[in-house]
């Protein structure tokens, strides 16, 4: 293998992702991004112009003043920020303005990246690449419990109507589709908790590895 550890996390919304990317990252000692978080920030500042995020225009000049302190806002993990991120997510302009800043935070040290286009288009060479899923009543259900557990008062059923209508966008758009890259390692996590989830993914991790002539501890 040449070139720094990149390890891609791909997967639909709430399968947990994030929980095992960053778990993976401090575990192999690399910098860990949460990319949906870039989209998540542009259709924030398109929100904040009252823009639609599905104008071209707007979106892809905001995405191009995206600036880190929009990373640091504190209402990006909201139902409305998820769905206009994923209407400005199917923007071209948008993705492309998103693009080297995801390839440069890899590329000198490495890193886990997780999103839903990193192991098709971000970094297409990445030494190891994961799609992470769930039943969708599944991944509804973690999340629910999460915004309740978090004062979100929010039925169950609208968290799963807006998971599957962001899932269809994801999956459905022109650009850089959710889709699990051919050499992908896909892992189910319906019947697992969060720690059996990562014990599956650092064996798959470690024997993928081992393959490629690099070992961890
Ligand atoms: O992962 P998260 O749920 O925070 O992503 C929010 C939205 O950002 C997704 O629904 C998707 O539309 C978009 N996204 C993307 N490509 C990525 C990461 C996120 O299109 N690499």
């Amino acid at each position: 293998m040449s070139g720094p550890l990149i390890i891609a996390i791909d997967g639909p919304a709430a399968a947990g992702k994030g929980t095992l990317a960053r778990r993976m990252a401090a575990e192999l000692g690399l910098p860990y991004l949460d990319t949906g978080l870039l989209y998540r920030a542009v259709g924030r500042r398109v929100l904040d112009r009252a823009g639609d995020p599905r104008d071209a225009t707007v979106a892809t000049a905001e995405a191009l003043a995206l600036s880190p302190a929009d990373l640091e806002r504190q209402d990006l993990r909201t139902p409305e920020a998820a769905l206009a991120a994923s209407g400005v997510a199917a923007i071209p302009g948008v993705r492309a303005a998103l693009l080297e800043f995801q390839r440069n935070f890899g590329r000198s040290r490495g890193a886990v990246l997780d999103g839903r286009d990193i192991g098709t288009v971000v970094f297409p060479d990445a030494s190891v690449k994961f799609f992470i899923t769930a039943s969708p009543e599944a991944r509804a259900q973690r999340r629910w419990l999460e915004m309740t557990a978090a004062g979100q008062a929010i039925p169950l059923a609208q968290v799963e109507a807006e998971t599957r209508q962001r899932d269809k966008q994801d999956a459905e758009r022109a650009t850089a589709p959710m889709r699990p890259a051919e050499d992908a390692l896909v892992l189910d996590t319906t019947a697992l908790d969060a720690n059996a989830a990562f014990v599956a993914v650092m064996a798959q991790l470690r024997s993928r590895l081992g393959a490629l002539g690099v070992t961890i501890a």
